[in-house]
């Protein structure tokens, strides 16, 4: 027989971190006001979530650490779902040039732009690569990402898309964060293709995607559709490749002018379509009806001074999840920060503080497919966490060019921006 006391021991919770005193924006889908619960506490046990409610109703239990948040805000880490921080080189000179007038189309036909990048990033070492990624990585954890997607696309060839893939892995393992791979081969046409993209597109799907998928370098495929880009047909060629082996699709849909990127994404029941800009009604519904995530990147809206915002309108009648994204790249968007993100898609597209943060957390981990696991503070998920020294969560959209970050828990640790 049990004696009485050893079953009293048995259901004590055991925690390795009691969180008290935390006003939590848990971003539950449905509930109003960020989900907000006063006075809350978090047990986290196992790098999990294992109780996450108001104080008083704390059940009981022991905690081998417990810590006060002294009434500080607490949100789920943030998730940065469309990056390309892995790149050799810079576009500082080209950025001058699009001050002067020129614009990043006429740039791209001149060789310069993605091409540009291209260059030096095959010129670049796997360590040269990661050495002046990891410090852009730190900079997004410094401003509360825990969560980032990082895409190839600067190769074009077979070796070098792989080396990015690879510098992805390892900028994953080496910082503590959790980093999302992404083949994005169908950014330009390779310069050697110039003259017949079919062939190289022809490549991507018959050595690249093989070669990536073997190796399991990629967590999903992404495209660019556009003029100076790929057209539908040759990114269904590359979509359907990449389902036969089985992996998820997005798109750099309609950034510069509608090409029927968004349908496109959804036909493919992509994870997301990125940009959006010139989306159509038909584009938005074919999304809704696939449940494709919008991520929405205002630092390439602000960066090649678009006038055409998307059509936020319609992606929230047609009750299309929205996400933001830094796109942090060398030639459109060298933004590093969610929370400027955020401030910038508030001010520049609209949205409300409410879904600025939810388009960085809940939404965005939709877009990764991540989000049975991350993007809300429930019980059961995964214990990343920000805290914040914010008045309001609204205020993460609100203060520009600062990070209001003060503490930020991957998997239940302490992240520490020192480490490599
Ligand atoms: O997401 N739209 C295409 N790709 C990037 C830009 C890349 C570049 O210019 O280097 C983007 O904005
Ligand atoms: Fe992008």
């Amino acid at each position: 027989m049990i004696p009485s006391n050893a079953c009293a021991e048995q259901s004590m919770n055991n925690w390795d971190l009691l969180l008290t005193d935390a006003r939590i924006a848990t971003m539950s889908r449905g509930l109003p006001d960020f989900g907000t619960i006063e006075r809350g506490a978090i047990a986290i046990r196992d790098g999990l979530l294992d109780w996450v409610g108001p104080g008083s109703e704390l059940p009981p239990g022991r905690a081998d650490v417990t810590r006060s948040l002294g009434d500080r805000w607490v949100t789920p880490a943030l998730i940065d779902c469309h990056t390309h921080v892995v790149f050799g080189g810079d576009r500082g000179a080209e950025y001058e040039q699009r001050l002067q007038g020129v614009s990043y189309e006429q740039i791209a036909m001149a060789g310069g732009g993605i091409l540009a990048t291209v260059r030096a990033t095959r010129a670049a070492s796997a360590d040269e690569l990661f050495e002046s990624a990891m410090p852009r990585l730190k900079t997004l954890a410094g401003h509360g990402a825990a969560t980032v997607e990082i895409k190839s696309g600067y190769g074009l060839d077979v070796d070098t898309e792989i080396r990015m893939l690879e510098v992805a892995r390892r900028l994953g393992r080496d910082s503590g964060l959790t980093v999302r791979t992404t083949l994005l081969a169908a950014h330009a046409v390779a310069p050697e293709f110039s003259d017949d993209p079919d062939a190289y597109v022809e490549l991507i799907c018959e050595k690249l995607l093989p070669a990536v998928a073997e190796r399991q370098l990629a967590d999903a495929v992404d495209a660019y559709c556009e003029s100076i880009a790929f057209d539908s047909k040759q990114i269904e060629r590359v979509f359907e490749r990449a389902r036969s082996l089985g992996l998820p699709v997005k798109l750099h849909a309609d950034q510069l002018s509608d090409g029927g990127g968004a349908a496109l994404a959804a036909a493919f029941s992509a994870l997301s379509a990125d940009h959006l800009e010139y989306t159509s009604s038909a584009g938005v519904e074919a999304m809704a009806e696939a449940g494709t995530v919008a991520v929405l990147l205002p630092g390439a809206f602000l960066t090649l001074n678009e006038t055409q915002r998307p059509p936020v309108a319609g992606l929230r009648e047609n009750s299309v999840p929205m996400a933001v994204a830094t796109d942090c790249n060398p030639g459109t968007s060298p933004l590093t920060s969610l929370c400027e993100a955020m401030a910038l898609a508030s001010r520049l597209f609209g949205l409300t503080p409410e879904e600025c943060l939810a388009g960085t957390t809940r939404e965005a981990a939709r877009a990764l497919d991540l989000d049975a696991d991350r993007g809300t503070l429930e019980i059961g998920k995964r214990a990343d966490l920000a805290v914040w020294n914010v008045g309001h969560p609204r205020d993460l959209s609100y203060w520009l060019g600062s990070s209001p970050l003060s503490g930020l828990l991957v998997a239940g640790r302490d992240f520490s921006l020192t480490g490599s």
